[in-house]
């Protein structure tokens, strides 16, 4: 352990009581529901952040229902519901849905939307729903509105027809500006200027995988999607992708996951927090996710800082502490941590056996969050909180402090 951990694990005395208060209190202050106004529909949902993100986002609500379970998990199930009440006919569920706050200014041209006053976007975001639904309410294969959004998504998002979903644009990711994205779109990778001329494009071809790859793409098998999309089909009781995303993304010489991408990017992309994302996937080879934790997740130079795991790996020409990319843009997932990514490769942890190393990383999550509030990421090595505050998801805590049973068995046992 580096001297800087000692440092920080000395601190970091938390009091599991005061983190359960503030996430409730976090969770009840950004809940929003109401009818919609053009149609009467219904809808309950976490605000990511009152301040900054007033919207309901698709995978913002899956984390947020699953925190909502130690506090109401009725709630829970309405904010999954609120999601199937935005779903289209045909299955489709957008990355944002934008119920009585229609997009203005600037958004209405920089947002995934084919018309300005679309009720949500056409783009995606990581496929949870499914398996969200397993671990807050019951059995996802009994609602026609959840089988019907994981078909549609077989059926537009599978470019090869293996089972993989493939993303249009970097953000249908969930990790929009990640380095990992910097060799597969150039120029046109999030918040740079060649995003804009993209989503126009994207906009003109319907956000419709197949006409954009025909078009030249890019187009991406991003991993973290993937594995999020896998626990939804073992949550559906569908056969397992995992032997898919082995075969096509992991490298033996590495010991890592590697995203795709077509046309082919020109150099590998580089080493992000995806990489370890599959150590949440019950049923990962063993020989791989030891490999995973010991040679890269446990490593202080790349993964293992005193706030795990930052976005990029430590070691990585990528890494940037800052959020400024140029011109003082904020870019996303570029070297902080958030804790979704800490809670999933936990659950790694747990489920191989490295109970010491699970138990400082929820010390290291608590006490960042003790003492820097809800933030939306954080330093990987001070733990300072940054971005926006009061943040859902990061309410994730919970789960690794009120721990399930069903943990090690990815929540689908
Ligand atoms: C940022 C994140 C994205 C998230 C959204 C709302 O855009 O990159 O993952 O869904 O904020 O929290």
């Amino acid at each position: 352990m580096s001297a800087s951990n000692t440092r920080y694990e000395s601190r970091s005395v938390v009091d599991p009581a005061r983190i359960r208060i503030l996430c409730e209190a976090t969770l009840r202050q950004n809940w929003r529901e109401g009818v919609r106004s053009s149609d009467g529909v219904p809808f309950a949902y976490t605000c990511p952040s009152p301040g900054h993100y007033p919207w309901q986002w698709y995978w913002d609500s899956c984390f947020t229902a699953i925190a909502w379970r130690h506090f109401d998990p009725a709630r829970g199930r309405r904010e999954l519901e609120s999601l199937l009440a935005a779903q289209r006919p045909d299955g489709f569920i957008g990355h944002t849905i934008f119920w009585n706050r229609p997009l203005s200014g600037r958004r209405r041209f920089t947002y995934n939307v084919t018309s300005p006053d679309a009720p949500m976007t056409a783009s995606i975001q990581p496929p949870l729903l499914a398996w969200a639904w397993r671990i807050v309410v019951g059995d996802p294969a009994c609602v026609p509105g959840i089988v019907r959004h994981h078909d549609w998504l077989a059926a537009h998002r599978d470019l090869d027809g293996d089972g993989l979903v493939w993303i249009v644009q970097p953000d249908e990711s969930g990790l929009d500006a990640s380095t990992q994205f910097d060799a597969i779109w150039g120029g046109q990778a999030h918040s740079l200027p060649g995003f804009i001329p993209l989503v126009r494009r994207n906009r003109r071809l319907g956000y419709d995988l197949r006409r954009i790859a025909d078009a030249g793409g890019p187009v991406c098998a991003e991993v973290l999607t993937n594995v999020l999309h896998n626990l939804s089909q073992m949550a559906l009781g569908r056969p397992s992708l995992t032997s898919v995303i082995v075969e096509r993304f992991y490298d033996e010489d590495s010991g890592l996951f590697h995203p795709l991408a077509v046309p082919e990017p020109p150099r590998r992309p580089t080493v992000t927090w995806a990489a370890l994302a599959p150590l949440a996937l019950p049923d990962l080879p063993e020989a791989i996710g030891r490999r995973l934790v010991e040679q890269h997740l446990l490593d202080p130079d790349a993964f293992w800082t005193p706030l795990a795991p930052p976005s990029v790996s430590g070691s990585d020409p990528s890494f940037s502490r800052d959020d400024r990319g140029p011109g003082g843009v904020k870019r996303y997932w570029r070297g902080p941590t958030w804790i979704n990514a800490s809670w999933l490769v936990w659950t790694g942890l747990i489920r191989l056996g490295y109970a010491h190393q699970a138990a400082q990383l929820v010390r290291s999550v608590a006490s960042a969050i003790a003492m820097q509030g809800l933030r939306e990421y954080y330093d990987p090595f001070t733990t300072r909180g940054m971005g926006a505050v009061g943040f859902g998801w990061s309410t994730l805590v919970m789960e690794m402090l009120e721990v399930d049973p069903q943990v090690g068995a990815g929540y689908v046992g």
